[in-house]
């Protein structure tokens, strides 16, 4: 697979998950304030000048390792140290804890399952595996994580061998680059909302989102390589006007556009819709945001606080309230890009889109079905959408 590179030019692309790049962490800063209903954390990393090169638009896949008070927890509970060799699931030697920090501890996988099938004899657990018992084992699994199904199951006879076999593959995770190319050259930059709840009593977090934003030290190191996403570009001219919905964290990549946009000086108009909870305590990257809308760079800027008044007010509200103008943006040629939560905001800011192009084209809902379409093939409506 080819990398691009900051100057438009290929390169073969060495870093992959069989590959991943070695990187360090040089700086985090909270994006959210303290009182605020979430942790939302900027993320700056050093990539240098060997590291992956990315685009505008491109994702960072992060290798994350698992929280060491969990792991300490997990030994504890089959009376092990963490220091036991253990074979590996990929081969070849390691200890407990090592193999803890880079396995699924969070989840259980089937082999789990299975495991307590064959030892517990608890049929309700064995039935788990009938083809029209899916949806139980899913709930059974998503529950759960190693420790509770330790601590649930004494009885199977754990041993520092037998958790490392029926632990799965710890996954990367995907994250928008926040940050222009060309406006930090070597440096990649995220916008990570810390995932973190409470299940049967416990604090849980979420791995990758708590590795970034919480437990890596500045100056540590990271795996990582780039993800090119095809479908989530910039206009390759730079006058076409761009429109860009990106609520939550989902501002991430909006910022790389506006940046590279700003560095390379390309000269069509720039929109940006983003929205949060509160003003005061969720308005991300307010400093930057306004200082490009006082140059002019930042053309619109239009804010959505779902929770300043008694009503929602979301992205999709701001579209239709400016509908007149957007709808000029969209026929004078402009490329509309949404970004964020894939379940709720980005079905409503589709159908905002729809009833925008009824309402203004003057189309039925049909002939709005087939604009929409036409827009998506010219690649002028472009989604990087995401379920946590
Ligand atoms: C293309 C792409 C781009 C992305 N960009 C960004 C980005 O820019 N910024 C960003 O922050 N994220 C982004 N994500 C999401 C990111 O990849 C991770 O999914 C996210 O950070 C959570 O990962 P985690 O390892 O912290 O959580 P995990 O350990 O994977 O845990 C998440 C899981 O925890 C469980 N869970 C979470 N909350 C609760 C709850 N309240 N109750 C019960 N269970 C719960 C759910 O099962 C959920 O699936 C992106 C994803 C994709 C695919
Ligand atoms: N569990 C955790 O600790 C945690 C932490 C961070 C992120 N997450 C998850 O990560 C994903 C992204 O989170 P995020 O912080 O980036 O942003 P988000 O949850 O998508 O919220 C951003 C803004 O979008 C609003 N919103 C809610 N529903 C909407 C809809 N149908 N249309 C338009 N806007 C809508 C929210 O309002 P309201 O909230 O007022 O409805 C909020 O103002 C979400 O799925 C979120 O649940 C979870």
């Amino acid at each position: 697979m080819d990398e691009p590179s900051a100057s438009g030019t290929v390169q073969a692309m060495p870093w992959s998950l069989k590959n991943p790049f070695q990187a360090r962490l040089t700086a985090r800063r909270g994006l959210t304030a303290p009182e605020s209903a979430k942790d939302t954390q900027h993320i700056e990393i050093a990539l240098g000048t060997d590291g992956p090169r990315y685009l505008a638009g491109d994702s960072l896949a992060v290798i994350p390792r698992n929280d060491a008070g969990l792991i300490t927890k997990i030994c504890g509970c089959i009376g092990a140290s963490g220091d036991e060799t253990v074979t590996a699931p990929a081969g070849g030697d390691s200890t407990l804890r090592e193999v803890l920090a880079t396995r699924e501890i969070t989840r259980i996988s089937k082999d789990l399952v299975q495991l307590l099938a064959d030892t517990c004899g608890d049929p309700a657990i064995c039935s788990l595996f009938d083809p029209d018992n899916r949806k139980a084992l899913a709930e059974f699994r998503s529950g759960r994580d190693l420790l509770d199904a330790l601590r649930e199951y004494p009885n199977v006879g754990w041993t520092p061998q037998l958790v490392t076999n029926v632990t799965g593959r710890l996954m990367p995770r995907l994250y928008s680059i926040a940050s222009g190319p060309d406006a930090h050259p070597g440096e990649v930059h995220l916008t990570v909302g810390v995932v973190n709840w409470e299940a049967g009593g416990r604090a849980r977090k979420g791995v990758c989102s708590s590795y970034l934003g919480r437990d890596l030290e500045i100056g540590d190191e990271l795996q990582c390589y780039t993800h090119h996403a095809k479908n989530f570009k910039l206009p390759a001219d730079p006058s076409t006007d761009v429109v860009m919905v990106g609520p939550g964290t989902g501002i991430a990549p909006f910022r790389a556009f506006l940046e590279q946009r700003q560095t390379t000086k390309a000269t069509g108009r720039n929109w940006l819709l983003f929205g949060d909870q509160h003003r005061a305590t969720d308005f991300l990257y307010h400093d930057e945001l306004e200082a490009m809308q006082a140059s002019g760079h930042l053309t619109r800027l239009d804010l959505a606080f779902s929770r300043d008044q008694e009503h929602k007010i979301y992205v999709q509200h701001r579209m239709a309230e400016h509908a007149a103008e957007l709808w000029a943006w969209l026929e004078g040629g402009a490329h509309l890009y949404v970004c964020g939560d894939a379940l709720r905001m980005a079905k409503d800011v589709d159908a905002t889109l729809h009833q925008i192009a009824e309402q203004h084209g003057t189309m039925t809902p049909d002939q709005a079905i087939d604009w929409v379409k036409a827009l998506k093939k010219a690649k002028r409506y472009q989604r990087d959408v995401y379920a946590v």
